[in-house]
């Protein structure tokens, strides 16, 4: 099983490539950073034509999205800038999955400001 994790810098994503590795699963992330890991594809998410490149070159199975701007401060105070990342760039990661590698399963990480429970289940298509 090979797994593909965006935001490879962040909290969540740097624990998940230690966990995953630890279960001698095969991990690379991709990072708008180079962050000298071989494991490490330097690639910004709103190139579509990299991120094909990017999922070329890493064949995943599972694509787990953690790449998002995840202060709510933030998101409140730069709006428009925090669209381009949350919204535009997963887009842009979705164009390129569907383009070229349609049969991998997304695993999209969000936060409870957003899905609090009080609508019940989301549904998904
Ligand atoms: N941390 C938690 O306890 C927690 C709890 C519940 C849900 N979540 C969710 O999990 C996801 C990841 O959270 P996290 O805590 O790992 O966040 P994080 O440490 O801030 O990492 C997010 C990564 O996204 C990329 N990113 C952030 N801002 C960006 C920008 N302006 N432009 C381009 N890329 C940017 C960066 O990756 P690169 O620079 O490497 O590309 C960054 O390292 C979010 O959806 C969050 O809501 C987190």
């Amino acid at each position: 099983m090979r797994f593909l994790i965006t935001g490879g810098s962040g909290y969540i994503a740097s624990r998940l490539v230690k966990f995953l590795r630890s279960q001698s699963l095969h991990v690379m992330t991709i990072s708008q950073k180079d962050l000298c890991e071989s494991h490490n594809i330097q690639c910004k998410l709103g190139d579509t034509e990299a991120l094909k490149r990017a999922l070329d070159a890493s064949s995943p199975d599972i694509i787990i999205h953690t790449a998002w701007v995840n202060s709510l401060v933030q998101c409140e105070k730069n709006p428009d800038d925090c669209r381009v990342v949350n919204v535009d760039n997963s887009r842009s990661l979705m164009r390129a999955i569907t383009s070229v590698a349609p049969h991998v399963k997304v695993l999209f990480l969000s936060s409870d400001y957003v899905f609090d429970g009080s609508r019940g289940a989301m549904s998904l298509t």
